[in-house]
Protein backbone atom coordinates (compact mmCIF):
# COMPACT_ATOMS: atom_id res chain seq x y z
CA UNK A 1 0.00 0.00 0.00
CA UNK A 2 1.64 3.14 -0.92
CA UNK A 3 1.91 5.60 2.15
CA UNK A 4 0.76 8.79 -0.57
CA UNK A 5 -2.87 8.71 -0.10
CA UNK A 6 -3.04 8.61 3.94
CA UNK A 7 -1.05 12.34 4.38
CA UNK A 8 -2.96 14.73 5.62
CA UNK A 9 -1.70 17.83 5.89
CA UNK A 10 -1.34 19.35 9.43
CA UNK A 11 -2.43 22.45 8.21
CA UNK A 12 -6.24 22.48 8.38
CA UNK A 13 -5.82 25.36 5.43
CA UNK A 14 -4.17 23.23 3.07
CA UNK A 15 -5.15 20.02 3.80
CA UNK A 16 -7.28 17.98 1.88
CA UNK A 17 -9.97 15.11 3.53
CA UNK A 18 -9.19 11.26 3.53
CA UNK A 19 -8.98 9.91 0.31
CA UNK A 20 -12.69 8.07 -0.87
CA UNK A 21 -10.47 4.39 -0.81
CA UNK A 22 -10.68 4.29 3.16
CA UNK A 23 -14.27 4.03 3.08
CA UNK A 24 -14.97 2.18 0.27
CA UNK A 25 -12.59 -0.81 -0.15
CA UNK A 26 -13.12 -3.53 2.04
CA UNK A 27 -8.99 -4.59 2.19
CA UNK A 28 -8.99 -1.09 3.70
CA UNK A 29 -12.06 -1.55 6.70
CA UNK A 30 -10.30 -5.10 7.42
CA UNK A 31 -7.22 -3.11 8.05
CA UNK A 32 -8.91 -1.03 10.19
CA UNK A 33 -10.10 -3.36 12.74
CA UNK A 34 -6.48 -4.28 13.63
CA UNK A 35 -4.70 -1.09 12.87
CA UNK A 36 -7.02 1.40 14.53
CA UNK A 37 -9.74 -0.83 17.06
CA UNK A 38 -7.28 -3.42 18.24
CA UNK A 39 -5.06 -0.57 19.50
CA UNK A 40 -7.67 1.41 21.23
CA UNK A 41 -10.07 1.38 24.32
CA UNK A 42 -13.28 0.92 23.49
CA UNK A 43 -16.40 0.72 25.49
CA UNK A 44 -17.44 -2.90 27.00
CA UNK A 45 -19.84 -3.03 29.88
CA UNK A 46 -21.56 -1.19 32.12
CA UNK A 47 -20.25 -1.93 35.90
CA UNK A 48 -23.40 -3.56 36.81
CA UNK A 49 -22.52 -6.47 34.92
CA UNK A 50 -20.33 -7.69 37.36
CA UNK A 51 -21.93 -6.41 40.97
CA UNK A 52 -21.05 -9.22 43.19
CA UNK A 53 -17.81 -11.26 43.95
CA UNK A 54 -18.15 -14.66 41.73
CA UNK A 55 -20.49 -12.88 39.10
CA UNK A 56 -19.03 -13.31 35.41
CA UNK A 57 -19.97 -11.87 32.31
CA UNK A 58 -19.05 -13.22 28.94
CA UNK A 59 -19.11 -11.24 26.02
CA UNK A 60 -17.60 -10.43 22.46
CA UNK A 61 -15.69 -7.12 21.83
CA UNK A 62 -16.85 -5.12 19.14
CA UNK A 63 -19.18 -7.97 17.28
CA UNK A 64 -18.54 -8.31 13.82
CA UNK A 65 -15.12 -6.67 13.70
CA UNK A 66 -12.76 -7.93 16.73
CA UNK A 67 -14.99 -10.17 17.19
CA UNK A 68 -12.87 -11.11 20.31
CA UNK A 69 -14.34 -13.25 23.40
CA UNK A 70 -13.95 -11.53 26.89
CA UNK A 71 -14.99 -12.20 30.40
CA UNK A 72 -15.86 -10.18 32.79
CA UNK A 73 -14.58 -11.16 36.14
CA UNK A 74 -15.34 -10.09 40.08
CA UNK A 75 -12.78 -12.40 42.47
CA UNK A 76 -13.60 -13.15 45.77
CA UNK A 77 -11.44 -10.10 47.31
CA UNK A 78 -13.61 -7.29 44.59
CA UNK A 79 -11.37 -6.99 41.68
CA UNK A 80 -12.80 -6.30 38.75
CA UNK A 81 -10.71 -8.09 35.29
CA UNK A 82 -11.10 -8.58 31.90
CA UNK A 83 -10.09 -11.91 30.77
CA UNK A 84 -9.66 -13.74 27.33
CA UNK A 85 -13.01 -16.38 27.35
CA UNK A 86 -11.10 -18.73 25.16
CA UNK A 87 -9.99 -21.89 26.85
CA UNK A 88 -6.01 -22.29 26.75
CA UNK A 89 -6.73 -26.05 25.81
CA UNK A 90 -8.37 -26.29 22.65
CA UNK A 91 -10.04 -23.03 22.32
CA UNK A 92 -13.48 -23.39 23.56
CA UNK A 93 -15.43 -20.88 24.73
CA UNK A 94 -15.07 -20.87 28.56
CA UNK A 95 -17.76 -19.61 29.84
CA UNK A 96 -21.58 -18.66 27.57
CA UNK A 97 -23.71 -16.76 30.06
CA UNK A 98 -23.24 -14.53 32.94
CA UNK A 99 -23.75 -16.28 36.16
CA UNK A 100 -22.19 -16.80 39.34
CA UNK A 101 -19.53 -19.38 40.01
CA UNK A 102 -16.39 -19.89 42.61
CA UNK A 103 -14.50 -21.03 39.48
CA UNK A 104 -14.18 -20.95 35.54
CA UNK A 105 -14.49 -24.40 34.70
CA UNK A 106 -14.24 -25.00 30.96
CA UNK A 107 -17.49 -27.01 29.38
CA UNK A 108 -15.38 -29.35 26.89
CA UNK A 109 -12.90 -31.25 28.80
CA UNK A 110 -12.89 -29.74 32.40
CA UNK A 111 -10.02 -27.19 32.81
CA UNK A 112 -10.83 -25.35 35.95
CA UNK A 113 -9.13 -21.21 36.19
CA UNK A 114 -9.88 -19.03 39.18
CA UNK A 115 -11.40 -15.72 38.73
CA UNK A 116 -8.08 -14.08 38.32
CA UNK A 117 -8.13 -16.22 35.08
CA UNK A 118 -4.97 -18.29 36.56
CA UNK A 119 -4.90 -21.79 35.51
CA UNK A 120 -6.03 -24.41 38.03
CA UNK A 121 -6.89 -27.77 37.54
CA UNK A 122 -7.02 -30.15 34.16
CA UNK A 123 -8.10 -33.83 34.27
CA UNK A 124 -5.82 -36.51 32.58
CA UNK A 125 -2.71 -34.46 32.10
CA UNK A 126 -0.71 -36.18 34.29
CA UNK A 127 2.81 -36.37 32.50
CA UNK A 128 2.30 -33.70 30.42
CA UNK A 129 5.81 -31.82 30.69
CA UNK A 130 6.27 -28.27 31.57
CA UNK A 131 2.85 -27.97 32.43
CA UNK A 132 1.33 -26.27 33.61
CA UNK A 133 3.28 -23.13 32.49
CA UNK A 134 2.15 -18.88 32.55
CA UNK A 135 0.23 -19.71 29.04
CA UNK A 136 -2.06 -22.46 30.35
CA UNK A 137 -3.50 -19.28 32.07
CA UNK A 138 -6.15 -17.20 30.72
CA UNK A 139 -4.51 -14.21 29.29
CA UNK A 140 -5.54 -10.84 31.47
CA UNK A 141 -6.78 -7.45 28.84
CA UNK A 142 -6.27 -4.21 29.84
CA UNK A 143 -9.50 -2.78 31.70
CA UNK A 144 -10.67 0.92 33.14
CA UNK A 145 -13.81 1.68 35.18
CA UNK A 146 -14.65 5.38 34.84
CA UNK A 147 -17.96 6.66 35.67
CA UNK A 148 -19.44 3.42 36.52
CA UNK A 149 -18.72 1.59 33.20
CA UNK A 150 -15.81 -0.62 31.75
CA UNK A 151 -13.25 0.19 29.21
CA UNK A 152 -11.33 -2.27 27.68
CA UNK A 153 -8.39 -2.00 25.08
CA UNK A 154 -6.62 -5.66 23.41
CA UNK A 155 -2.94 -3.17 22.96
CA UNK A 156 -4.21 -0.03 23.45
CA UNK A 157 -1.33 2.63 22.58
CA UNK A 158 -1.78 4.78 25.95
CA UNK A 159 -3.45 4.62 29.31
CA UNK A 160 -6.95 4.94 30.16
CA UNK A 161 -6.49 8.00 32.67
CA UNK A 162 -4.46 9.89 29.78
CA UNK A 163 -6.56 9.40 27.12
CA UNK A 164 -9.78 10.44 29.03
CA UNK A 165 -7.96 13.25 30.91
CA UNK A 166 -9.28 16.37 28.90
CA UNK A 167 -12.69 14.98 30.00
CA UNK A 168 -12.44 13.98 33.56
CA UNK A 169 -10.97 17.70 34.10
CA UNK A 170 -14.51 19.74 32.80
CA UNK A 171 -16.69 16.44 34.39
CA UNK A 172 -15.22 16.70 37.58
CA UNK A 173 -17.18 18.28 39.48
CA UNK A 174 -20.61 16.20 38.56
CA UNK A 175 -21.24 13.06 40.69
CA UNK A 176 -19.98 10.91 38.37
CA UNK A 177 -20.99 8.13 40.49
CA UNK A 178 -24.94 8.70 40.74
CA UNK A 179 -25.00 8.36 36.72
CA UNK A 180 -28.03 5.69 36.43
CA UNK A 181 -28.70 3.55 33.26
CA UNK A 182 -32.49 4.56 31.63
CA UNK A 183 -32.76 1.60 29.51
CA UNK A 184 -36.63 3.20 28.07
CA UNK A 185 -34.37 6.11 26.89
CA UNK A 186 -31.55 4.17 24.97
CA UNK A 187 -31.70 2.54 21.80
CA UNK A 188 -29.57 1.25 18.70
CA UNK A 189 -29.88 2.81 15.12
CA UNK A 190 -28.50 0.71 12.03
CA UNK A 191 -26.73 3.24 9.65
CA UNK A 192 -25.96 2.43 6.13
CA UNK A 193 -22.76 4.11 6.37
CA UNK A 194 -19.37 3.81 6.70
CA UNK A 195 -18.34 4.20 10.60
CA UNK A 196 -16.04 6.97 9.71
CA UNK A 197 -18.83 8.60 8.08
CA UNK A 198 -21.07 8.55 10.74
CA UNK A 199 -18.30 9.76 13.33
CA UNK A 200 -17.01 12.86 11.09
CA UNK A 201 -20.42 13.76 10.95
CA UNK A 202 -20.75 14.27 14.70
CA UNK A 203 -17.60 15.97 14.99
CA UNK A 204 -18.72 19.30 12.93
CA UNK A 205 -21.33 22.07 13.77
CA UNK A 206 -20.82 23.53 10.63
CA UNK A 207 -24.28 21.61 9.20
CA UNK A 208 -26.31 22.17 12.56
CA UNK A 209 -28.25 24.94 11.05
CA UNK A 210 -28.68 22.92 7.93
CA UNK A 211 -29.89 19.60 9.57
CA UNK A 212 -31.25 20.27 12.89
CA UNK A 213 -33.67 22.88 12.60
CA UNK A 214 -34.55 22.27 16.31
CA UNK A 215 -31.57 21.99 17.85
CA UNK A 216 -30.13 25.44 15.98
CA UNK A 217 -33.11 27.00 18.06
CA UNK A 218 -31.46 25.49 21.51
CA UNK A 219 -28.36 26.32 20.53
CA UNK A 220 -26.17 29.77 20.41
CA UNK A 221 -24.25 28.77 17.05
CA UNK A 222 -22.17 31.78 16.87
CA UNK A 223 -20.24 30.83 20.22
CA UNK A 224 -20.14 27.06 19.14
CA UNK A 225 -16.46 25.88 20.21
CA UNK A 226 -14.11 23.48 19.34
CA UNK A 227 -11.19 22.22 21.10
CA UNK A 228 -8.58 19.23 20.10
CA UNK A 229 -6.94 17.24 22.75
CA UNK A 230 -4.32 14.18 21.99
CA UNK A 231 -6.83 11.42 21.03
CA UNK A 232 -10.11 13.45 21.92
CA UNK A 233 -11.80 16.23 21.44
CA UNK A 234 -14.71 18.71 22.06
CA UNK A 235 -17.48 20.53 21.00
CA UNK A 236 -19.63 23.00 23.42
CA UNK A 237 -22.80 23.82 22.82
CA UNK A 238 -23.61 27.36 24.20
CA UNK A 239 -27.41 27.58 25.09
CA UNK A 240 -29.70 30.03 24.03
CA UNK A 241 -30.45 32.64 26.86
CA UNK A 242 -33.28 30.69 27.40
CA UNK A 243 -32.11 27.08 27.39
CA UNK A 244 -31.06 24.86 30.19
CA UNK A 245 -27.44 24.96 30.93
CA UNK A 246 -24.38 23.99 33.68
CA UNK A 247 -24.11 25.10 36.51
CA UNK A 248 -20.38 25.66 36.66
CA UNK A 249 -18.15 25.69 39.54
CA UNK A 250 -15.51 28.33 40.85
CA UNK A 251 -12.33 27.95 38.43
CA UNK A 252 -13.75 25.76 35.64
CA UNK A 253 -12.38 26.02 32.29
CA UNK A 254 -15.52 26.97 31.14
CA UNK A 255 -16.58 29.40 33.82
CA UNK A 256 -19.15 31.98 32.29
CA UNK A 257 -20.56 30.18 29.36
CA UNK A 258 -24.08 28.94 29.16
CA UNK A 259 -22.57 25.56 28.53
CA UNK A 260 -25.90 23.55 26.94
CA UNK A 261 -23.91 20.23 26.24
CA UNK A 262 -20.37 18.93 26.40
CA UNK A 263 -19.63 16.57 22.51
CA UNK A 264 -16.56 14.58 23.66
CA UNK A 265 -15.22 12.69 21.19
CA UNK A 266 -12.70 9.71 21.99
CA UNK A 267 -11.24 8.11 19.09
CA UNK A 268 -12.09 5.96 17.28
CA UNK A 269 -15.75 5.16 18.14
CA UNK A 270 -17.45 6.94 21.36
CA UNK A 271 -19.20 10.24 22.07
CA UNK A 272 -19.86 11.24 25.73
CA UNK A 273 -22.37 13.95 25.66
CA UNK A 274 -22.74 15.97 28.94
CA UNK A 275 -25.55 17.31 29.66
CA UNK A 276 -27.06 19.09 32.64
CA UNK A 277 -29.90 15.98 33.34
CA UNK A 278 -27.07 13.25 32.67
CA UNK A 279 -24.93 11.80 29.98
CA UNK A 280 -25.70 10.11 26.26
CA UNK A 281 -22.77 7.66 25.53
CA UNK A 282 -22.95 6.55 21.96
CA UNK A 283 -21.17 3.80 20.67
CA UNK A 284 -20.25 3.64 16.73
CA UNK A 285 -20.20 -0.60 16.03
CA UNK A 286 -18.94 -1.05 12.68
CA UNK A 287 -20.71 -3.93 11.08
CA UNK A 288 -19.27 -4.06 7.11
CA UNK A 289 -17.51 -1.20 5.19
CA UNK A 290 -21.17 0.25 4.94
CA UNK A 291 -22.73 -0.39 7.40
CA UNK A 292 -22.45 0.16 11.29
CA UNK A 293 -24.92 0.59 14.58
CA UNK A 294 -25.21 3.11 16.97
CA UNK A 295 -25.99 2.31 20.48
CA UNK A 296 -27.34 5.39 22.13
CA UNK A 297 -27.17 4.92 26.10
CA UNK A 298 -28.68 7.23 28.13
CA UNK A 299 -27.36 7.60 31.73
CA UNK A 300 -29.37 10.29 34.36
CA UNK A 301 -27.85 11.83 37.21
CA UNK A 302 -30.08 9.89 40.02
CA UNK A 303 -30.99 12.71 42.37
CA UNK A 304 -31.27 15.26 39.53
CA UNK A 305 -35.15 16.00 38.51
CA UNK A 306 -36.21 13.33 35.43
CA UNK A 307 -37.46 15.23 32.43
CA UNK A 308 -38.43 13.13 29.33
CA UNK A 309 -38.33 15.32 27.07
CA UNK A 310 -34.23 15.58 27.93
CA UNK A 311 -33.80 12.33 26.50
CA UNK A 312 -35.38 13.26 22.82
CA UNK A 313 -32.49 12.35 20.77
CA UNK A 314 -34.55 10.66 18.20
CA UNK A 315 -35.46 13.57 15.72
CA UNK A 316 -31.59 14.83 15.60
CA UNK A 317 -30.19 11.36 15.35
CA UNK A 318 -32.96 10.19 12.10
CA UNK A 319 -31.50 13.77 10.89
CA UNK A 320 -28.15 12.74 10.72
CA UNK A 321 -28.71 9.46 9.60
CA UNK A 322 -30.51 10.74 6.67
CA UNK A 323 -27.21 12.85 6.03
CA UNK A 324 -24.64 10.17 5.98
CA UNK A 325 -26.72 7.80 4.16
CA UNK A 326 -26.73 9.97 1.25
CA UNK A 327 -22.51 10.56 1.77
CA UNK A 328 -22.23 6.76 2.00
CA UNK A 329 -23.31 6.97 -1.39
CA UNK A 330 -21.81 9.54 -3.06
CA UNK A 331 -18.36 9.12 -1.49
CA UNK A 332 -18.07 5.64 -3.84
CA UNK A 333 -18.94 8.32 -6.84
CA UNK A 334 -16.09 8.11 -9.94
CA UNK A 335 -16.48 11.66 -9.10
CA UNK A 336 -15.28 12.30 -5.71
CA UNK A 337 -12.37 11.10 -3.84
CA UNK A 338 -11.02 14.13 -1.46
CA UNK A 339 -12.47 17.34 -0.13
CA UNK A 340 -11.24 20.38 2.08
CA UNK A 341 -11.91 21.35 5.80
CA UNK A 342 -13.89 24.59 6.56
CA UNK A 343 -10.44 26.04 9.07
CA UNK A 344 -12.43 27.35 11.76
CA UNK A 345 -15.25 24.49 11.84
CA UNK A 346 -14.35 21.35 11.31
CA UNK A 347 -11.00 21.28 13.06
CA UNK A 348 -12.88 18.22 14.69
CA UNK A 349 -13.10 15.93 11.53
CA UNK A 350 -9.48 16.93 10.15
CA UNK A 351 -8.05 15.93 13.77
CA UNK A 352 -9.98 12.71 13.27
CA UNK A 353 -8.92 11.92 9.55
CA UNK A 354 -5.21 12.64 11.07
CA UNK A 355 -5.75 10.24 14.23
CA UNK A 356 -7.23 7.57 11.38
CA UNK A 357 -4.03 8.07 8.93
CA UNK A 358 -1.73 7.55 11.84
CA UNK A 359 -2.94 4.32 13.16
CA UNK A 360 -2.79 2.92 9.28
CA UNK A 361 0.25 3.35 8.38
CA UNK A 362 1.74 2.17 11.80
CA UNK A 363 2.57 -1.11 11.36
S1 LIG B 1 -11.02 -26.78 25.34
FE1 LIG B 1 -11.30 -26.29 27.39
S2 LIG B 1 -10.82 -28.07 28.44
FE2 LIG B 1 -10.49 -28.56 26.43
FE1 LIG C 1 -25.76 16.21 13.52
Amino acid sequence: MSTTPWFIDPDIRQARTLPAIFYTDPAMYELSSERIFARSWLYAQDATAVQRPGDVYPFLLLESMLDEPLLLTQDEHGQVRCLSNVCTHRAKIVVERPTNIRQLRCPYHGRCFHLNGAFKYMPAFEGAKNFPSHCDDLKSIPIYCWAGMYFVGLSPIMPFEQLIAPIQQRVEFLPLDQLRYVPEASRTFEVHAHWALYCENYLEGLHIPFVHPTLNKALDFSSYQYHLFDHCSLQIGVARADQPHFDLPKGHPDEGKQVYAWYFFVFPNMMFNFYPWGLSLNVVVPRGPQHCHVHFRTYRFENLPFNREDFAIEQTEMEDEAVVESVQIGIQSRYYDRGRYAPTMEQAVHHFHRLISQYMQQV
